[in-house]
């Protein structure tokens, strides 16, 4: 039968989960800019990588678009939070486009990165996912001093002008052991290899994978509510795994197979940082209609960080 047995079971909630400030942030700029300006205010790309996200805003009267050559000359048009290329900016300039940047903060810290170490006549090495939005803006920076390099393996490949002067810099959705490695890979090619403080691997990112990873083993399955464009959830996902536990990206509470659940008695559940919270209720729901659910949470760290709106929508 498709019906999981009805059974009582443990959802360990990660904390935190769902909603980082940065993906807050660029949703009220998309709201309030509606509620200034009126529809249609469109968006360059997703705002944030969520299905659940866009919809809602499309409703509202967003429209979202892949290239600034989609919007008419002078309209609204708001920059996602994976920042964008300056090339980008240049073109709103020219179109007469009203602007308004939804760019993470943290996102805009590597950009500044970017350009100081490329400044100081560096090569730039930036380790990120190829094809992410995030990284195509980073490398727009200065495109002719960076290199994208996706792995241990990549760095072994690279060749630079000066291996004397190499920085690095990450994305900001990495997986945290992962990135170690590839940075660890870069100081022995590159001893004299210079980064940021700590690396890019935003606060949000890292504290998603620290909860996860302490309730991870206790799980027999991990859920991970999230879109499967979205780098950070992805990479719940695969942390999941390398702890040993079944894991699976949900977009929503309608994605979860009935055999996932057949032997979960304790079920990890945590949720991308662009995945609204209340599709984290939605699955408490679900389960609780299978049989009786207990829900621990386990918090890993308090999260209280809140970024300033742009000044065009404060
Ligand atoms: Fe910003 Fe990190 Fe969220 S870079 S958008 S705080 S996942």
């Amino acid at each position: 039968d498709l019906l999981p047995a009805a059974r009582p079971r443990t959802v360990l909630l990660a904390a935190p989960r769902s909603f980082c400030a940065g993906v807050e942030r660029a949703i009220e700029v998309v709201e309030r800019a509606l509620e200034q300006w009126g529809a249609p205010i469109y968006v360059r790309k997703q705002i944030v990588h969520n299905t659940h996200v866009v919809a809602d805003l499309e409703m509202r009267g967003a429209v979202f678009v892949e290239d600034l050559a989609e919007i008419p000359d002078g309209a609204t048009v708001v920059f996602s939070a994976h920042g964008v290329s300056p090339q980008v900016r240049a073109e709103a300039d020219r179109r007469g486009l009203r602007v308004v940047d939804a760019t993470c903060p943290l996102v805009t810290k590597v950009h500044t990165e970017a350009r100081r170490f490329a400044g100081r006549g560096d090569t730039v090495v930036l380790i990120g996912h190829d094809g992410h939005e995030e990284v195509e803006g980073t490398m727009g920076e200065v495109p002719e001093r960076t290199v994208l390099v996706e792995s241990a393996d990549d760095v072994a490949a690279l060749e630079v002008p000066d291996p004397e002067r190499v920085s690095y810099l990450t994305q900001t959705t990495l997986a945290v052991d992962e990135t170690e490695e590839v940075i660890g890979a870069l100081r022995e090619r590159f001893p004299a290899l210079r980064g940021p403080t700590s690396d890019d691997i935003c606060y949000a990112t890292t504290n998603r994978q620290d909860a996860l990873g302490a309730i991870a083993e206790e799980s027999d399955l991990v859920l991970v509510v999230g879109s499967d464009n979205s780098s950070n959830s992805l990479r719940l996902v695969e942390l999941a795994g390398r702890h040993g536990t079944p894991a699976h990206l949900i977009d929503a509470v309608g994605d979860i197979r009935p055999e996932w659940l057949r032997d979960a008695g304790v079920v990890g559940l945590t949720a991308g940082a662009s995945a609204p919270p209340r599709l984290v209720e939605d699955v408490i729901a679900a389960l609780s209609g299978l049989g009786p659910v207990t829900v621990t949470e386990r918090e890993a760290a308090r999260e209280t960080l809140q970024f300033q709106l742009p000044p065009a929508v404060r």
